[in-house]
């Protein structure tokens, strides 16, 4: 069987001062996604090495990983789709890296916490046994908001978070307009988002849009709220 070059970034701490790339031979099987070759690696050339993952099928979110310098989910990115290779597998940019390809995303999990991505609801409270029933149209208005799986890509891709990482970013914006836009939410997250480091840090590249592998499209959620934001400012009472 043919095999594929795979070049990998390896950070040890203690071991390495800087990251080094590793290559390893891996069998180019047709039905193999990337993270099939590091398995691969890991089961049967090198032990060390370390990376996340879980569902192995676009549902989880951990597998996010820089190949041949684009985000991309591991599980559903096929080692064929880069003909002989070599393939390069980093980590996420922008993201302090722990080890080898797992990077730290604590700054992400604050930011996501900070827009309150729950339904907030005030006063009084329906019983447990009650439906918050909607209309199919305000399922619409929310509904591709909520396919994020939190994989980061989007934020790998922005060249604003990658320059500052402040910036709150395409997913936890996105995720606060699931919220904001949801029928049952009774929140206010204007304080959050309408700051330079939000919604006005966008320069509207796109990139987080174009890499989201589930068809979310945070550019656009972010722009939206600009809108909002600034019809607060002459409707103050205005609130989504
Ligand atoms: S918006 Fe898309 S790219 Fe960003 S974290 Fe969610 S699923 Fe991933
Ligand atoms: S392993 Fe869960 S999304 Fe890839």
């Amino acid at each position: 069987m043919t095999d594929i070059r795979v070049e990998v970034a390896r950070y040890r701490p203690g071991q390495d001062e800087e990251p080094v790339f590793q290559g390893y031979d891996v069998p180019l099987v047709a039905d193999w996604a990337v993270l099939d070759g590091l398995n691969y690696i890991k089961d049967q050339l090198d032990g060390s090495l370390s990376y996340r993952w879980s569902c192995r099928m676009g549902v989880c979110g951990s597998c996010g990983m820089t190949v041949n310098g684009e985000p991309r989910l591991t599980c559903g990115t096929f080692l064929t789709e880069f003909g002989g290779g070599p393939i390069r597998i980093e980590p996420l940019k922008g993201f302090p890296v722990i080890r080898d390809l797992v990077v730290d995303i604590d700054g992400f999990l604050a930011k996501l916490s900070s827009v309150r991505p729950w339904l907030v609801r005030e006063g009084e409270e329906l019983p447990l046994s009650a439906e918050y029933a909607q209309t199919p149209e305000q399922l619409e208005a929310y509904k591709q908001y909520s396919m994020c799986i939190n994989c980061l890509l989007c934020y790998s891709a922005c060249p604003v978070y990658v320059l500052d990482p402040d910036f709150l970013g395409p997913a936890a914006i996105a995720l606060a307009q699931r919220y904001n836009l949801d029928s049952r939410d009774m929140g206010d997250r204007f304080d959050v988002l309408n700051q330079e480091d939000a919604v006005w840090g966008c320069t509207f590249v796109g990139e987080c849009t174009r890499v989201c592998p589930k068809h979310v499209d945070p550019a656009e959620a972010i722009q939206r709220y600009k809108v909002t934001a600034a019809l607060r400012s002459v409707l103050p009472w205005s609130r989504r």
